[in-house]
């Protein structure tokens, strides 16, 4: 009987119904309603309300903004309501790893947990959009559920410069990947009739001095890299708001930068959607206003007297605000959607997406011998490192989730069935303890905590235990967040990480044993130095709360890996295009920063410069192996489009997934003009193939993918001649090989002579 009840209880917690922010919207229409606004109510609404931030507030907000009322504790930010026009407010809450609000409230004994999901740079290795999809509706799923109407997510800022303190919660060094990657993740969320907000427009990459400096490049530079990959979002994917950056672009802050915003955004992109500022984001409300920048999050005073007095003395039209208050308000109506939902937070079903996902975006970098997967029933495994205790979940700040719970390594192996050596596991422990004792509390909350040192292991005791156990698995941890980048420590191996991966692998090796090593970081480390010592290396990224799950159904063959380096893994840090001048210049507190390398980054660069890499762009080992036939293209001579198609079969003996990767080597009609060797235009996974069994995989090559910017003629350019169409299992792996021609240079889209640099940028000539 008890047990009968308890059962009732919890079923219906566990499917409780909530009704989530139903926000109900006037029948006016948005010009009756405009109309009906007094000035300050216009100025006020399209500004938030949201953090106090003592160095912004209160007495530096609008005085009603002192004491923010959020539904939903913990988000990031709401809409201004006006009750006299019974216009409601609506709720902003970061991603992109989950939701991220307050897991408790005040005198509440109900909580609010959300799943946390792998990390972006994971989901983009997974280079499976059908899967990002499904974790952007589970997380849209709980954005519902917990009453929030707009998640603060995706995030698509390029990999520039693997110190970039945001890598984690960004996609790639390709602008491809990221937008596509991107797209699927907004359908996902939006699915559930509440909005994403692609952010952050753009070239935020990286955190030093981030507010106020001012990124310079080429106009080329700027739309091939740096803009495509948000052009291809906002086309494919419609995300119903947008978050400008707040970096400046050749001298204008990206939300004042009408140019950016009204120009290239909604003009040439044709979005309609509201762009909003990212948190206390530039310097003058007024000029946002002008810029089409349509809300400032959350808003401070000055900002808004800025737009008062600028309307008074007409240096800002009223049109414009006008303009701007009709986007904040359809974003409100939108949002009612929501009100005829009733949701349910699917928690069992999100927690496996996330732990499904996780494992689709680990990496298996090397694997000599076979020396994974370990599918013997219960391996001794001797399991080594602090991170295989503690495991790095997630990035911190903005991107981080309040979770209920996560696996750490240690217990997913434990939970799947290996036998974790007991002795090792409590040295760990102590030395966890006692380390914790010497660890600094970061400045502020939200910055990432100063990981352990590693533990000095004694050489004898490494051979004790290399005798009694079947394998060393050591996993090696980093963590970063926002507000500030990555140190170049934190790319390098510690010296106690060397002395472990040296003296790990020297024990086990004389027994005739093998090392593993399992990377669990949430950017590129340096490998070259030390990789020779490890049998098998796994990039598991940060996983999300399932961690230890998904690792284990890795490790032990459950899942075969099947993800690809989104970003190069270059031999040394110098060896970047981007290492010198990184984050700009003074280095102490840097007011600009200038991309000389062009569009020469990742692997971009070191193809045409042929530098040598530890691990490319798009390379990433299976269980199985691949071949990849019969390449066919519908024409030899482009047209308007090209369909080209290939045969993948696994070849090996289990079953697994490929990703078919498609290059094109563009021709130059001009020797000046220099062209990447070669440039991802798409990309398809398989299904599971069984061994033996084949799919033809099928792209088509538009007019576009043909294209470079032309800053000449301020157009998308195809030139005349041979195009070399490559495709392969990573961007050096190039299985098949066929050609078209393009009789005549084509100018594809014509667009605005927008954004030129300031100075002059003598860009790397390659
Ligand atoms: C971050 C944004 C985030 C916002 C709201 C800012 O500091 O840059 O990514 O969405 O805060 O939390």
């Amino acid at each position: 009987m008890k047990k009968i009840f308890l059962i009732i209880i919890w079923s219906s917690v566990a499917h409780q119904i909530v009704k989530a922010q139903t926000p109900s919207f006037p029948t006016s229409s948005n010009a009756d309603l405009i109309k009906a606004m007094t000035l300050y109510e216009k100025a006020r609404i399209i500004m938030g309300l949201g953090m106090d931030v003592p160095a912004f507030g209160p007495d530096k907000m609008p005085p009603d903004t002192a004491k923010p009322y959020n539904p939903v504790d913990g988000a990031a930010g709401t809409t201004y309501a006006i009750a006299r026009l019974k216009i409601p407010a609506i709720v902003l809450a970061d991603g992109p790893a989950g939701l991220r609000i307050n897991p408790t409230r005040a005198n509440e004994k109900n909580t609010y947990y959300c799943t946390a999901f792998p990390i972006g740079t994971l989901l983009a290795s997974s280079w499976n959009p059908t899967v990002v999809k499904n974790v952007g509706n589970a997380i849209g799923n709980e954005v519902a559920f917990y009453g929030a109407n707009v998640l603060l997510a995706p995030a698509i800022n390029i990999h520039r410069n693997p110190l970039g303190g945001r890598n984690f919660e960004y996609y790639s060094e390709d602008p491809v990947v990221s937008g596509k990657i991107g797209a699927a993740y907004i359908m996902g969320v939006q699915k559930n009739n509440v909005g994403t907000s692609i952010k952050h427009f753009a070239a935020n990459n990286h955190e030093a001095n981030r507010m106020n400096i001012d990124v310079q490049m080429t106009q080329r530079t700027l739309r091939e890299i740096y803009l495509r990959g948000f052009e291809i979002v906002v086309k494919e994917a419609k995300p119903w708001t947008l978050m400008s950056s707040y970096n400046k672009i050749n001298g204008t802050y990206t939300s004042q930068s009408n140019d950016l915003i009204t120009t290239i955004l909604q003009k040439e992109w044709g979005y309609k959607g509201l762009v909003m500022t990212d948190w206390f984001a530039g310097d003058n409300g007024a000029a946002q206003m002008a810029a089409g920048n349509h809300m400032i999050m959350p808003g401070t005073k000055k900002q808004l007297d800025d737009i008062i007095n600028a309307v008074n003395n007409g240096t800002l039209k009223i049109e414009s605000l006008n303009e701007n208050v009709d986007r904040v308000l359809n974003l409100i109506r939108q949002s009612q959607k929501i009100a005829t939902l009733k949701t349910i937070r699917n928690k069992t079903q999100n927690a496996a997406v996330s732990r499904m996902a996780a494992t689709e975006g680990m990496i298996l970098l090397k694997n000599e011998n076979s020396s994974l997967p370990l599918n013997k029933p219960a391996t001794k495994i001797a399991l080594y490192g602090n991170m295989s205790y503690r495991t790095v979940i997630g990035g911190t700040g903005s991107g981080d989730v309040n979770k209920e719970y996560s696996v750490s390594i240690a217990d997913g192996f434990v939970k799947a069935g290996y036998q974790v050596n007991n002795d090792i596991i409590k040295a760990y422990n102590n030395h966890l303890i006692e380390s914790d004792k010497n660890i600094k509390p970061p400045a502020m909350w939200f910055m990432p905590k100063e990981l352990p040192q590693e533990m000095d292991i004694a050489i004898a005791t490494l051979q004790n235990e290399a005798a009694t156990n079947d394998v060393a698995i050591l996993t090696i941890g980093r963590t970063s967040g926002e507000f500030e980048d990555r140190a170049l420590s934190n790319f390098y191996l510690s010296d106690k990480e060397k002395t472990l991966v040296k003296n790990i692998s020297d024990a086990y090796h004389a027994k005739g044993k093998k090392l593993i090593v399992l990377l669990n970081i949430g950017g590129i480390i340096e490998m070259a130095s030390w990789q020779a010592a490890a049998d098998a290396i796994l990039v598991t990224w940060q996983p999300g709360q399932e961690a230890g799950h998904a690792i284990a159904d890795i490790v032990s063959g459950k899942v075969n890996p099947s993800g690809k380096l989104a970003t190069t893994i270059p031999v040394d840090y110098n060896d970047l295009s981007t290492a010198n001048g990184f984050p700009g210049t003074p280095a102490a507190m840097p007011t600009s920063i200038t991309y000389n390398e062009g569009v020469y980054v990742g692997y971009r660069y070191f193809e045409k410069a042929t530098k040598p890499v530890v691990y490319e762009f798009g390379f990433g080992k299976s269980y199985t192996n691949f071949n990849i036939s019969n390449i066919k293209l519908t024409n030899s001579i482009f047209k308007n489009q090209i369909g080209v198609s290939v045969t993948v079969t696994n070849t090996g003996k289990v079953a697994g997934k490929e990703v078919v990767q498609l290059y094109l080597g563009a021709p130059s009609a001009n020797t000046d003009f220099s062209k990447p060797v070669k440039e991802l235009k798409a990309f398809m996974k398989t299904t599971l193939l069984a061994p033996q069994q084949s799919q033809v995989i099928q792209f088509t090559i538009s007019k576009r993918d043909l294209c470079s910017f032309n800053e000449a003629q301020s157009a998308w350019v195809a030139d005349a001649g041979k195009y070399e169409v490559l495709i392969g299992s990573s961007s050096k792996n190039i299985a098949q090989k066929a050609a078209f021609t393009l009789p005549q240079t084509m100018v594809v889209e014509k667009v605005n002579n927008v954004l030129a640099p300031i100075n002059n940028i003598n860009t790397l000539k390659l």
